[in-house]
C-alpha cells in the first residue's frame, strides 16, 4: 500500500488535467486517511447546515453534524440564532434530534434545562456539589455565519470568516436574492460510498448520459467550468434552454425575474469546500450536503428552495411537486452509481485511473484534499 502521507503518493494527480491520476483508490476506504481528513478538513472550514428561514420564530431549531460534532442551530427570545454543541454540559448526552420548536432544552438524561440562549438555568441534584455555579456551564458556542438566507457553521475559530471562505461567491450570485428564498423540503439519504466519491460525482456532467440515460439526458447542455475565483468555491455553469430542474416535458414556475444573461440562459453547480454544494436553475435551486459518517458512509442532506412569492401561490405545492419528482428520481441514480464505484475502490486490484477533460472539478477538488490532508504540493523545478 502507497504511504497515504507522503506527497510523492500524489505526484501524478498534481499534474496538469489531462496529464494526472486520480487519488489512489485506498482514500476512498482507508480510516487513516478519512481520520486525517476529518482532523484537517471538517474539523477546520465552513459547513452549510440549513437555512435561516427554517428558524423562522424563537425556540425554532435543527440539528446537524460538523465532521465528527453533532450541533444544533437555534433561534433564541431576541431573535439571534446560534449554533451550539449538541451535548449536555452535565454528561454529554444530545438535547434534541431532528428539528422543532422549542422553549427551553431539557436533557433527556437527568433534566438539566438550558435556555434558547445556552445559559443553564437548572440543574436539579446538583445542591451538594462543591463550587458548582450555573453559569459555569452553558452550551458551547460554535462559530456560526449566514450568508444569502444560507447558515454555516465552523469548528474552528482560527479558520478565516465565512466571507473569506466564499470570497466573490456572494457578489456573483446576488441577482438570485438567494436570501429571499424558503426552504419547502428537506430529505436525508445514507449512501454507503465515501463522501469524496459523491461529490465528485455532482461536480462532473460526464455521466449524465450513462447514469440518467433515461432520465435527464435528454437535454442538450453545454458544460463549462468557470474560473475559480479568490473563494474555497469551485463551480459549473451549464448554458441550455429551460430549467435542469424538472423533467423533460414537465412544466414549473416562471424563472426568477431578477436574471439577466448567462444566470438567465443556464444553471450553475457549485462546491463550496469541502461538501456544501448548491445546484442554482433558473427557477428554483438545492442544496447538497455530504456529511461522512465513516469511511464508508455519506449522509446526503438534499434542501429543496423557491422563491417566496412561489410558494405563496394556491397552487404552490402541486407544482412543486415535479421539483421533488425530479430529484427523487435523479439522485437514488447517483447514489446507486456511487456504491457501485465504492465497491470497485474496494478491491486490492483498484488502480488510479485517468481524468477526461470533463472532469476538471473533480481533479482541482482531489487536489484541493490533498493540500489539506498531505500539504501543498512542492513547487516544480
Ligand atoms: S447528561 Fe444531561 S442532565 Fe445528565
Ligand atoms: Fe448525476
Amino acid at each position: 500500500m502507497p504511504d497515504l502521507f507522503d506527497q510523492a503518493t500524489y505526484a501524478d494527480l498534481r499534474k496538469p488535467l489531462l496529464d494526472a491520476s486520480g487519488l489512489p483508490p485506498v482514500c476512498y476506504h482507508d480510516p487513516a486517511f478519512y481520520r486525517r481528513e476529518l482532523e484537517t478538513i471538517f474539523a477546520r472550514g465552513w459547513t452549510l447546515i440549513g437555512r435561516l428561514d427554517q428558524l423562522a420564530t424563537a425556540g425554532d431549531y435543527f440539528t446537524a453534524t460538523l465532521g465528527e460534532a453533532g450541533v444544533v442551530a437555534v433561534r433564541d427570545n431576541d431573535g439571534t440564532v446560534r449554533v451550539f454543541a449538541n451535548a449536555c454540559r452535565h454528561r454529554g448526552t444530545p438535547l434534541v434530534s431532528g428539528s422543532g420548536n422549542l422553549r427551553s432544552f431539557i436533557c433527556p438524561y437527568h433534566s438539566w434545562i438550558f435556555a434558547l440562549d445556552g445559559s443553564l438555568r437548572g440543574a436539579g441534584g446538583m445542591e451538594q456539589t462543591a463550587d458548582f455555579r450555573l453559569e459555569d456551564y452553558p452550551l458551547i458556542e460554535v462559530r456560526s455565519a449566514d450568508w444569502g438566507g444560507f447558515l454555516f457553521a465552523c469548528l474552528d475559530e482560527s479558520a478565516p470568516t465565512l466571507a473569506a471562505w466564499l470570497g466573490d461567491l456572494p457578489g456573483r450570485l446576488s441577482h438570485y436574492r438567494l436570501e429571499e428564498m424558503v426552504a419547502t423540503r428537506v430529505s436525508r439519504t445514507i449512501v454507503a460510498c465515501n463522501w469524496k466519491l459523491w461529490v465528485e460525482n455532482f461536480m462532473e456532467g460526464y455521466h449524465i448520459s450513462t447514469v440518467h440515460r433515461s432520465t435527464i439526458s435528454k437535454q442538450k447542455v453545454v458544460n463549462m467550468p468557470e474560473d475559480p475565483g479568490p473563494g474555497q468555491v469551485v463551480s459549473i455553469y451549464e448554458r441550455h434552454e429551460g430549467t435542469r430542474a424538472l423533467l423533460q416535458g414537465d412544466s414549473g414556475f416562471p424563472p426568477i425575474e431578477t436574471l439577466a444573461g448567462d444566470s438567465a440562459a443556464g444553471s450553475r453547480f457549485l462546491l463550496i469546500y469541502p461538501s456544501s454544494m448548491l445546484a442554482i436553475a433558473v427557477d428554483a435551486i438545492w442544496s447538497l450536503v455530504c456529511t461522512p459518517l465513516g469511511p464508508e458512509s455519506t449522509e446526503v442532506t438534499a434542501t429543496y428552495c423557491f422563491p417566496k412569492s412561489r410558494t405563496e401561490r394556491a397552487d404552490f405545492e402541486e407544482i412543486a411537486a415535479r421539483y421533488y419528482r425530479r430529484v427523487d428520481i435523479t439522485l437514488p441514480e447517483d447514489d446507486s452509481i456511487c456504491e457501485l464505484q465504492q465497491r470497485g475502490l474496494r478491491s486490492p486490484l483498484a488502480r488510479p485511473g485517468r481524468f477526461s477533460a470533463k472532469e476538471k472539478i473533480v481533479h482541482a477538488m482531489d487536489n484541493w484534499i490533498i493540500d489539506r490532508v498531505v500539504g501543498p504540493a512542492e513547487p516544480i523545478g
